[in-house]
């Protein structure tokens, strides 16, 4: 067989608290298993200001931007290190785009959300912000080395 055109990256993603309240965690999970990519990092917290803040510094001064870190942290969230070919940008495809009415169904947000925010689920948006999000939320620790194996671990 020809060699894979693997190009492996990380990206965050994040079970918001709609999700996480909505019983969609293991859906989530379960889409990024089935394309392709490996779990690197999980873990559950309840998110601060401070860093809700920090996490979409991008969007600071935007009108959404206080509903958006109350809505942030106003429960659980599941944070996530995902690994695999390019995927940041499938798994931005996985979620679907940002307002849920306008993502396509068979993604996350297209086929579970109504309501641009209430959006279920995030996913970084370049590799740059994968990394900075990875460290701001997984401290740059807590992640796992491994990689999937062909054993035959049933028969
Ligand atoms: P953004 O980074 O633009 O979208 P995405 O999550 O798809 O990368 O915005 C961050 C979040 O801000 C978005 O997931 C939901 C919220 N938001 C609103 O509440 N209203 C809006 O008009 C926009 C653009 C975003």
């Amino acid at each position: 067989l020809a060699p894979l055109q693997a190009h492996s990256e990380q990206t965050y993603i994040m079970v918001k608290p709609d999700g996480v309240q909505r019983g969609l965690v293991g859906e989530i999970i379960s889409r990024f298993e089935k394309k392709g990519f490996t779990l690197k990092g999980l873990q559950m917290c309840i998110c601060d200001k401070a860093k809700a803040e920090e996490h979409y510094r991008d969007l600071e001064g935007k009108p959404f931007f206080p509903n958006l870190v109350d809505y942030i942290c106003s429960g659980p969230v599941v944070c996530m290190v995902w690994e695999g070919t390019d995927v940041v940008k499938a798994g931005r495809n996985l979620i679907g785009v940002t307002n849920p009415t306008d993502a396509a169904p068979g993604t996350i947000r297209g086929d579970f959300g109504v309501e641009v925010g209430r959006n279920l689920v995030h996913g970084s948006d370049s590799v740059e912000n994968g990394e900075r999000e990875i460290s701001l939320w997984f401290g740059g620790t807590d992640t796992v080395e491994w990689e999937p194996t062909m054993t035959p671990w049933i028969k």
